[in-house]
């Protein structure tokens, strides 16, 4: 990459001091500085209310690289990379004399490099001060004044349809919608890209990916960590918001969508955007039969006895806060009509595994004697997002022997032994495309309401009716017993992963 091609950019990162940016972001900047992808003029600043000295500002980010990356701090690259974290400024995030300090600093970098510097906004904070920022900008004339500008928000993004939708109109007043670059992390994963790269760089898949082959799919982001510290933001999320309302839909939309006509940000988004249309939205009254809820309580994980959701800080101990989903739901469309696709999240599961789970309908007649096929299991193809990075196809093969008598057994690819390379981090992919201006992996207005569509109803319904069995789960199991009624109603079982997560 010739960095002296790509535009002046000052990423202005709000939240500086906090753990998004100590965790994931800086480590992830680090990366591309080291590895040639930032602009030859580039700055970051810092803004934040904790008071820090440029110095102690540098020590903190450091700390965070030698922690969180994945690549081992050295001195020399370390030295680059300090250069371009030119200013802290600790202020109010929401007070007037910060805007007009942050259009000071970007006005004279503009200068110094000859006149252009375009301003990356990244809103690494709570969600309540996604308007109260992007307002801010736009008084002191840092949005769509400015072409080059780009505003980059964190998700929750809106808590139900409503605040969604009111939160898009607010930031559209401020910046076009080709400025704002909504996050889901999910969809910088090398694994969850390649499903793109399997489905459509592939002549074997795409023409049986569909209701003719396709029995059914189960798409599966389980975790063995608790809420850890977070409890207070848990609390009005919930894993129906946190997780399904973006990261679950997203592998939806990824693993269903109509091959795109080229890889143009608006034509990708537009083939996602289709799939949501197309979810049967789920009726109040089959609510309580298509999705599920948990809430975990004391258990084991790992050998390591863990509390239960309620004892976890910032939690009520009466909490009817769902840290579990399952769901199954149907697209309406040529595709998949009939398909039923099984979505299930949770937290404190008893394996840390995405998955995505495609199984194709039996063989149309079965020509071996019974006893040939006693171990016959559908055909299956296993996308393994994390933490294992791999895709595995099971079939049908003989065992040695004298007699026909077959077993499945799989053909695998593992991202690590076929290009010995390490996986970059989804925040790296993600701020290399909001520094070029690449919108194709983040959400588009329309996409974020669409799904927020899909997740009100059941909301509702919850809302209105609270569990009274919880905490229905117990701490490194595999959620609660319902999730297993949802899929054996239809003679189908989860699909059970050997220990390693293969
Ligand atoms: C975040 C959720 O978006 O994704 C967290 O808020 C969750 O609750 C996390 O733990 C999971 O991300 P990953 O990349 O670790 O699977």
């Amino acid at each position: 990459m010739n960095r002296s091609l790509l535009s002046p950019t000052v990423l202005v990162i709000f939240g500086a001091a906090g753990d998004l940016a100590w965790r994931k972001l800086i480590p992830a900047l680090y990366c591309l500085s080291v590895e040639g992808w930032l602009p030859e003029k580039f700055a970051i600043v810092g803004v934040d209310r904790k008071e820090m000295t440029k110095e102690e500002f540098h020590g903190h980010l450091r700390t965070g690289v030698e922690s969180f990356c994945r690549r081992k701090l050295d001195e020399a690259s370390w030295s680059t990379f300090a250069s371009f974290l030119t200013q802290y400024h600790c202020g109010d995030l929401g007070h007037p004399d910060t805007f007009g300090v942050l259009a000071k600093a970007i006005d004279d970098l503009r200068q110094a490099w000859g006149g252009s510097a375009n301003p990356v906004f990244y809103l690494a904070t709570s969600p309540t001060l996604i308007e109260p920022i992007a307002t801010g900008l736009g008084k002191v004339g840092l949005g769509k004044s400015i072409p080059g500008s780009r505003i980059v928000v964190e998700k929750p993004f809106g808590r139900d349809l409503a605040s969604a939708q009111a939160l898009n109109r607010s930031l559209t007043e401020i910046f076009e919608e080709k400025q704002i670059f909504r996050i889901d992390h999910y969809l910088g994963k090398e694994t969850v890209q390649n499903i793109l790269a399997l489905r459509f760089g592939n002549a074997w898949f795409e023409p049986i990916w569909d209701r003719r082959y396709i029995d059914y799919v189960q798409i599966t982001v389980a975790e063995t960590i608790g809420v850890e510290q977070r409890g207070g933001y848990y609390e009005r999320a919930g894993a129906l918001r946190d997780m399904v309302q973006n990261h679950l839909f997203q592998l939806l939309c990824t693993v269903a969508m109509e091959p795109p006509v080229s890889f143009e940000a608006e034509e990708v988004r537009n083939k996602k955007t289709d799939v949501l249309h197309a979810v049967r939205p789920v009726p109040t009254e089959l609510v309580h039969r298509l999705a599920v809820r948990g809430q975990y309580g004391a258990g084991w994980v790992r050998g390591e006895h863990v509390p239960a959701y309620r004892s976890e800080p910032a939690v009520s101990l009466e909490s009817k806060m769902e840290t579990f989903v399952a769901l199954k739901v149907f697209l309406d469309n040529w595709r998949w009509q009939d398909v039923p696709f099984y979505l299930r999240t949770g937290k404190r599961m008893a394996q840390h595994v995405s998955q995505v789970v495609i199984s194709l309908r039996p063989v149309p007649h079965q020509a071996f004697p019974a006893i040939a096929v006693d171990q016959w299991h559908p055909n299956r193809m296993i996308l393994n997002i994390q933490p294992q990075e791999s895709i595995l196809l099971s079939f049908q093969a003989k065992r040695p022997g004298p007699t026909i008598r077959l077993s499945p057994v799989d053909l695998r690819f593992s991202y690590r032994e076929a290009f010995k390379a390490e996986t970059p981090e989804a925040y790296e992919t993600l701020l290399r495309d909001v520094i070029l201006g690449d919108s194709t992996l983040f959400m588009r207005a329309d996409q974020v309401e669409a799904a927020w569509s899909l997740v009100d109803p059941i909301l509702q319904v919850w809302e209105s009716n609270p569990p009274n069995d919880f905490p229905n789960y117990s701490a490194g199991s595999w959620g609660p017993e319902a999730a297993q009624v949802l899929i054996a109603r239809d003679g189908r079982s989860w699909f059970e992963n050997p220990e390693d997560g293969e």
